[in-house]
């Protein structure tokens, strides 16, 4: 309980209504308190919807109203840096979405004016909040698949670029790497104990593009689509990520691909056991000299169902109470070396080795 605090949201588009919805569940500890886009027409339409007056087209007037305490930035990847900066130097918390940055170079400013201003900056790594990674994450730390050597991770749409600025590398930094690699990389590192990473070898392709004339069936969609939408970033990535531990993971993400249908695979490889998620968790190891396939007596797939809540509760705790945030900047700093890696990779087709 105490004193509600204050949220602003920078950039009302699509991922803004989770997070709105995540603050209007916690009525007794947070108040929406002020809306910024750059957007007037959607600043209008979302602080009508949502019953906020306070609303800015930009985020430094903002930040000049000092009952403010703590923000979520959900503009494109390219404005993330600036807006979290210019609220930690005003004094505020921060949560940002995924990606932290586009350069590695804007992640490490970002996390040092968290530090120097003694403010939190909470990376928006919402899968650590999933129901299925608990659940794995219980056997993993109870010692049941031994030590992991080896994952690999998928998130793989047939025809999924979401349109609007998602295409735009000079918005985006990238495409499904970027886009979505981000989640499953951050996932698995996160599983196997946030280790270090060393090097990097990826490929990525452009064969498919967007696809713009192939009908959609489903997925995110950018809630900025124009007609003048442009796609130069990859439609597919493969990458491989090596870690000081010895620890090795394969990612692939896509866009576009010839595949039947999406995938978003977990797997892990340990000494005493193997894992899988998605659809649901299973286990593979030796029971009495026999391989044995092990599956919960309850739904173990991932969950939509109070994920983003469980993110902002946190947040909102870590910001209240001090307590100490599972989805810290410096793990987003770690996540940019890697991917802008992988993309320098598949640029010179050699490995990159990170110092
Ligand atoms: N965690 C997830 O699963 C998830 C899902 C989708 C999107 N995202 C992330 O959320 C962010 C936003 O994605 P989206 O799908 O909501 O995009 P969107 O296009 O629907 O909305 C982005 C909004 O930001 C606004 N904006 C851009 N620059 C701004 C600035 N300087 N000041 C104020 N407003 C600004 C735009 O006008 C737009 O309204 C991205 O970083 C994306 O990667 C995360």
């Amino acid at each position: 309980m105490g004193k509600k605090i204050k949220v602003g949201i920078i950039g009302v588009g699509g991922i803004s209504g989770v997070h709105i919805r995540g603050y209007q569940a916690l009525p007794e500890d947070v108040e929406l308190y002020a809306f910024c886009d750059i957007d007037e027409k959607r600043l209008k339409e979302k602080g009508e919807k949502h019953g906020v007056t306070r609303l800015y087209t930009d985020y430094n007037e903002m930040l000049k109203l000092e009952e403010l305490d703590a923000f979520s930035v959900c503009t494109w990847n390219s404005e993330h840096a600036g807006a979290t900066i210019a609220a930690l130097n005003a004094g505020k918390n921060v949560l940002c979405e995924k990606p932290m940055s586009i350069t590695n170079e804007e992640a490490a400013a970002m996390k040092e004016a968290a530090d120097r201003n003694g403010k939190l900056l909470q990376i928006g790594f919402v899968r650590r909040f999933g129901n299925d990674c608990k659940i794995l994450k219980e056997f993993i730390d109870n010692g049941d698949l031994g030590d992991i050597y080896y994952a690999k991770a998928t998130y793989l749409r047939r025809n999924g670029c979401p349109g609007g600025w998602f295409g735009d590398k000079s918005r985006s930094g990238g495409g499904p790497l970027i886009d979505l690699g981000v989640h499953v990389i951050d996932l698995v590192r996160y599983l196997i104990g946030n280790p270090k990473p060393v090097s990097v070898y990826a490929a990525t392709f452009d064969k498919l593009k967007n696809r713009p004339d192939v009908v959609k069936n489903s997925g995110w969609r950018s809630e900025t689509i124009t007609e003048k939408d442009i796609f130069d970033v990859e439609d597919l990535a493969s990458v491989m990520i090596r870690f000081e531990t010895g620890q090795v993971l394969h990612i692939e993400a896509s866009f576009s691909l010839n595949i039947k249908k999406g995938q978003g695979d977990i797997e892990l490889f340990g000494t005493k056991g193997g894992a899988k998620l998605d659809p649901e968790l299973e286990i593979f190891s030796e029971w009495n000299r026999y391989m044995t396939n092990t599956q919960l007596d309850m739904s173990t797939s991932l969950s939509f169902d109070g994920l983003f809540e469980n993110e902002i509760a946190h947040y909102v705790d870590c910001v209240k109470n001090g307590t100490k945030t599972i989805a810290p900047a410096e793990d987003g700093v770690e996540l940019m070396k890697i991917l802008n890696a992988a993309y320098e990779s598949a640029r010179t087709q050699h490995e990159v080795i990170i110092k």
